[in-house]
């Protein structure tokens, strides 16, 4: 829920309805246009074969969250420069990396060049998987795709299908709580000013009323419902505190508001066994 409005000529913001196909166009258009600045603001936080969850710097390394990995088929969703994928590879894991948008798969790719590091790419859209049924034993994103489509309902249900019985879907994404205040690091992101059950997207158009940027709001009752309606059991949520000697900011994300509030909800889910 950052304002993006330069990079793409966005010329206002709204929140208004946006329907499935026009949110992937604008991500697709949005990450791919953003992929060379979010690498060079982001990727020495990131890493290049690094498993961190979120700008609190909570890392898989610490906090297993997809259990043992070495030999699972894993599959991440909205990979970006797919540091985690790599991560998991050097686990022993068999990563398979998915993105919507070529700009962030470039990155991985020149990724794998300078580390040696190779997992397979995909792009495609993360609510039609090209993947077979039950293909995966764990399925996980930090922050990739889930905000940024309409219809995340009908992606919980497509990870559930590519999932096998008894598989894990562990996702990071903004805690719904900050749709509540203004997008900022400083005092004015203190300010509750919007309706957390205004569930209308946040969206930034150009001139021609194109979308440039979109972000869709689930509550947490929403999330559970669509998870739940999925199949999936959820048997955690973890809201990561922000670490005492942590001083760097990410976007919206600072010491300052960590302190107050959550930043960051992981969502830790799991299909039945049968
Ligand atoms: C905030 S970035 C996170 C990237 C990476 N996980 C990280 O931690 O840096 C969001 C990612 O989600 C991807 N994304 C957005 N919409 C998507 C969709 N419909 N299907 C797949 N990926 C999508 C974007 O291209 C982008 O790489």
């Amino acid at each position: 829920m950052t304002e993006h409005h330069a990079k793409l000529e966005a010329v206002g913001i709204a929140r208004r309805y946006i329907d499935a196909a026009a949110s992937v166009r604008a991500s697709r258009r949005w990450w791919d246009a953003d992929a060379d600045d979010y690498q060079a603001a982001h990727g020495a936080f990131l890493g290049a074969a690094d498993f961190v969850w979120c700008p609190e710097r909570l890392r898989e390394a610490e906090a297993h969250l997809l259990g043992d990995v070495a030999g699972q088929r894993i599959l991440e969703v909205g990979c970006g420069a797919a540091m985690c994928s790599r991560w998991l590879a050097t686990a022993g894991a068999r990563p398979v990396a998915l993105d919507v948008s070529a700009g962030m798969l470039r990155h991985a790719r020149s990724f794998e060049a300078a580390t040696g590091i190779t997992v397979p790419l995909v792009q495609a859209d993360a609510e039609f998987l090209p993947f077979a049924t039950a293909s995966f034993d764990i399925a996980f994103t930090a922050f990739g795709a889930v905000p940024f489509v309409a219809d995340s309902a009908r992606l919980m249900r497509e990870v559930a299908r590519v999932l096998r019985p008894g598989g894990q879907w562990v996702f990071a994404v903004t805690h719904p709580i900050r749709w509540i205040f203004r997008d900022d690091p400083g005092l004015a992101g203190l300010i509750a000013e919007t309706s957390y059950f205004d569930r209308s997207p946040y969206v930034e158009f150009d001139a021609t009323g194109e979308p440039t940027y979109v972000e869709h709001h689930r509550t947490l009752g929403d999330r559970i419902r669509e998870l739940v309606a999925a199949g999936f059991r959820l048997e955690d949520l973890i809201e990561p505190e922000w670490p005492a000697d942590l001083t760097d900011e990410w976007g919206q994300w600072s010491p300052m508001r960590g302190a107050i509030f959550p930043g960051t909800a992981i969502y830790v889910c799991a299909l039945p066994a049968v």
